[in-house]
């Protein structure tokens, strides 16, 4: 394209179009569902965090382009063969909530909690970086992702005394609920002061120690928006992502992963309404895709990743033409954290084969 100040959306999909036809085999485009349509056009796969990680090794193209947040790319990089390259085209789009929790300050709390004699077993959801999941790999720790999370938890149970599930403790709090393991065998860490404040008596009695990370995105979500779409549509079914607090899951009639949603908008009956507390771009998705049929309407409106949504067509281009001036520039990942990481992350897609 000559003037890029003046290209339209539509510009940009025909010459990202013209570059996939280029590059042809070379290159494989994956999307997380919380992509916008403008870029889900255009990948060849779309899946949720567990889907994207397990396709990965199928994949036999040279270049990888993987439009998402950083960590899930990471994972990508992380998965690929050596002689492949993955791109994200913005370096800028990480996770809100994978940024709660620096490396170091989790390698210090896992010294301080291992002082109390105790087995802690670390289950880092897979929203975190991969210097996170390297501390996890070194401490015989494990992966999960929200489609998994209830038997990865079960698993790293049983490998110790106690797990620290990061960093998510909505996640964490809703997968023990579905365990039934009981409020009061956990605790949420006070991680000011680089752990200094941690309540020592209460870690060496839980069976559950929870990071106090959340996602922003899903904590928009409240018991009595619920409510209130129940009013309006009588009827309706309410299902949400687990990342919502377990209030909100309390008040859904279901909860569950981005492909558990998705699952559930294509087996609701016909003429039924299905309210989703999930992030809007795959919400409207789910409308679109279902209109006519089922009724499919956002819990809430203002639930945007904005971190997703730095993935625009313009950058896609740009990511695209750079690899066939065979100019573009890999995700790098630390060598070094590279081992222990995959180690994390392996350990999770064997129990969930
Ligand atoms: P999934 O594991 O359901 O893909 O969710 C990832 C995510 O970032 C949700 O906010
Ligand atoms: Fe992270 Fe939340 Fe965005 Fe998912 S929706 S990528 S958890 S900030």
């Amino acid at each position: 394209m000559s003037d890029l100040n003046e290209a339209s959306s539509q510009d940009f999909g025909r010459a990202i179009d013209a570059l996939r036809t280029e590059l042809g085999r070379d290159l494989v485009i994956v999307g997380h569902h919380y992509q916008a349509d403008d870029i889900v056009a255009h990948v060849d796969h779309t899946g949720d965090s567990l889907e994207l990680a397990r396709m990965i090794e199928g994949i036999k193209a040279r270049h990888i382009v993987f439009c998402g947040v950083h960590f899930m790319a990471e994972s990508a990089r992380l998965l690929a063969a050596a002689d492949q390259a993955v791109y994200l085209p913005v370096l800028e789009a990480r996770c809100t909530m994978s940024d709660t929790t620096p490396a170091p300050l989790l390698e210090a709390m896992m010294t301080r909690l291992k002082s109390t004699g105790r087995r802690i077993v670390p289950l880092a959801y897979v929203n975190t970086s991969l210097a996170v999941k390297a501390v996890v790999g070194r401490h015989g720790g494990a992966v999960c992702t929200s489609a998994n999370a209830p038997t990865m938890l079960k698993w790293a149970l049983d490998q110790g005394d106690a797990v620290l599930f990061l960093p998510d403790h909505n996640l964490g709090n809703n997968t023990a609920d579905q365990l039934g393991l009981p409020p009061e065998r956990r605790h949420i860490l006070n991680i000011r002061q680089g752990g200094n404040q941690v309540d020592m008596e209460a870690v060496g009695k839980a069976a559950l120690l929870l990071w106090p990370g959340c996602c922003p995105i899903h904590a928009v979500f409240k018991p009595d928006m619920a409510d209130k779409a129940r009013r309006l549509h009588p009827g309706a079914r309410v299902i949400v992502h687990p990342e919502c607090t377990p209030e909100m899951v309390g008040a859904a009639d279901a909860a569950g992963s981005t492909s558990f949603i998705i699952r559930q908008a294509q087996a609701a009956p016909e003429g039924s309404t299905l309210v989703v507390g999930t992030e809007i771009n795959l919400v409207r998705r789910l409308t679109a895709r279902h209109a006519g049929r089922v009724e499919v309407l956002p819990l809430a409106v203002s639930a945007c990743c904005s971190n997703m949504t730095k993935i625009r067509p313009a950058a896609l281009w740009r990511t695209l033409r750079a690899i066939r001036e065979g100019a573009a520039q890999p995700l790098q990942i630390d060598q070094a954290q590279a081992g222990p990481a995959r180690e994390a992350l392996t350990r999770m897609l064997q129990q969930c084969a």
